[in-house]
């Protein structure tokens, strides 16, 4: 098979080369592929090896950031990138992840159900009285947003603002320029820093009340630690959720006996989530540099070169899952990688995606009557630009008509 080039974004605008990493899985487990200025990287596809690098913190390392960056150079450790949490090493990750743990308790992750079912009735609602909609800009960006606006605690009237430069500065988008996207950046830690300014003088219950005040062994957050993780926490918990609620939204249509079998069963629902998660994976690859050489499967790695962990390949593993490519809603599919494979840096946010993802899932699935694509071939639908998350941006949608909500 010709070498794909993995680096480039453009390389998934037609989805994830599951065939590719097939033939990788079966042949070249851990291979090399070339990058134009980084020279090149390991390829990590099969399940366990992607398990192990994940797990082991001792050897493989996120600093100074565990980003693909296109054809950029590699990153290079300037101190620039070490205040994000997914870019530190234990020991500094262990504190920082413990100081913002405490804002992800399940006890809040709970408090929000009532917020999140309000929302995505709300959503719902504001379809209902058509026929059609484009559910990626009307219904699967808005849901994460707002989640993530009321578990921070930004004002109703403030989280238009907040969506934008959340757009912007995530950069899938190639009509906003470098400029526009450190700009929005700016904008958004000048925003998180007015929000403190706001809270010293009166303490809200909400998330950046409980960071300003976390403290563990004599240690706090600073004000641009907590401005930095403001921003990972947007970028982070929406453009991943929205794409599993459009994708899984797609994938259930493609399969109406899956489809069927939900509605008929509504308990099912937390299950399918998971396989979902699996079948879809939205985030695709990390990478790591390992700080010692080391043996990957049965590869020789050197210390510091890249390593690429790819999440769809794991979770297409056949030596993980029997039939792969299958999508079975009842399956016991909770080794998935789709949050990362274990190890420190494992998705904070899952819980809360999960909840997420159950209710919108619950409401589609139990709420519209004759659900079925806008379009007659979904490979022509526009995919995000980008090489580390895999999701529509656009989805038409038609239906014969919505329940009112339960
Ligand atoms: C379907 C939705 C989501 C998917 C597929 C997803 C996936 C991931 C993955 C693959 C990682 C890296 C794991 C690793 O390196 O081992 C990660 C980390 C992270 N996620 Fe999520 N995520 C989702 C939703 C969310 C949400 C809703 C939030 C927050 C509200 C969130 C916040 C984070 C943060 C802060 C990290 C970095 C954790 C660390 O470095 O310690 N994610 N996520």
């Amino acid at each position: 098979m010709e070498p794909l080039e993995l680096w480039n974004p453009a390389t998934f605008k037609n989805g994830f080369p599951h065939e590719y990493f097939r033939h990788k899985r079966d042949n070249d487990p851990v291979f090399w592929c070339e990058h134009p200025v980084w020279g090149g990287f390991w390829n990590v596809t099969r399940h366990a090896d992607v398990q192990r690098v994940s797990r082991d913190s001792d050897c493989f390392k996120n600093q100074p950031n565990p980003f693909l960056a296109g054809d950029q150079p590699p990153a290079v450790d300037d101190g620039s990138n070490s205040l994000m949490l997914i870019s530190l090493d234990p020991p500094d990750h262990t504190k920082m992840r413990k100081l913002v743990n405490r804002g992800f308790t399940p006890r809040r992750v709970r408090d929000l159900e009532v917020k999140i079912q309000a929302q995505v009735d709300r959503l719902i609602d504001q379809v209902a009285d058509k026929t059609n909609c484009e559910m990626v800009n009307e219904i699967a960006v808005e849901l994460p947003l707002q989640v993530i606006a009321d578990l921070v605690g930004v004002p109703e009237e403030d989280r238009h603002k907040i969506f934008h430069w959340t757009e912007v500065s995530f950069g899938f988008d190639e009509k906003y320029t470098t400029e526009e996207m450190l700009d929005a950046g700016t904008q958004m830690f000048a925003y998180a820093d007015q929000m403190c300014e706001i809270r010293k003088k009166e303490p809200h219950d909400d998330l950046i009340s409980v960071l300003m005040e976390a403290e563990i062994d004599g240690e706090s957050l600073d004000q641009l630690q907590i401005d930095v993780f403001f921003m990972l926490l947007q970028n982070a918990g929406s453009e991943t959720t929205r794409n599993l609620i459009t994708t899984g939204t797609l994938e259930l249509i493609r399969h109406p006996d899956q489809m069927q079998m939900l509605k008929d069963d509504l308990s099912l629902i937390p299950n399918a989530v998971e396989e979902l998660l699996r079948y879809t994976t939205p985030v695709i690859q990390f990478v790591r540099r390992p700080t010692y050489d080391t043996v990957v499967g049965e590869q020789e790695i050197k210390a510091g070169e890249p390593v690429v962990i790819w999440y769809p390949s794991a979770n297409r593993d056949e030596r993980a899952f029997e039939n792969p490519d299958t999508l079975d809603l009842t399956r016991d599919a909770s080794q998935h990688v789709a949050f990362g494979a274990g190890g420190p840096h494992f998705c904070l946010g899952a819980s809360l995606a999960r909840l997420e993802a159950k209710m919108m899932f619950e409401a589609i699935v139990g709420r519209f009557e004759g659900l079925e694509l806008g379009v007659d071939d979904p490979a022509t639908l526009p995919r995000l630009h980008s090489s580390l998350v895999d999701g529509y941006v656009e989805l038409p949608l038609q239906w014969k008509s919505v329940k009112p909500a339960a």
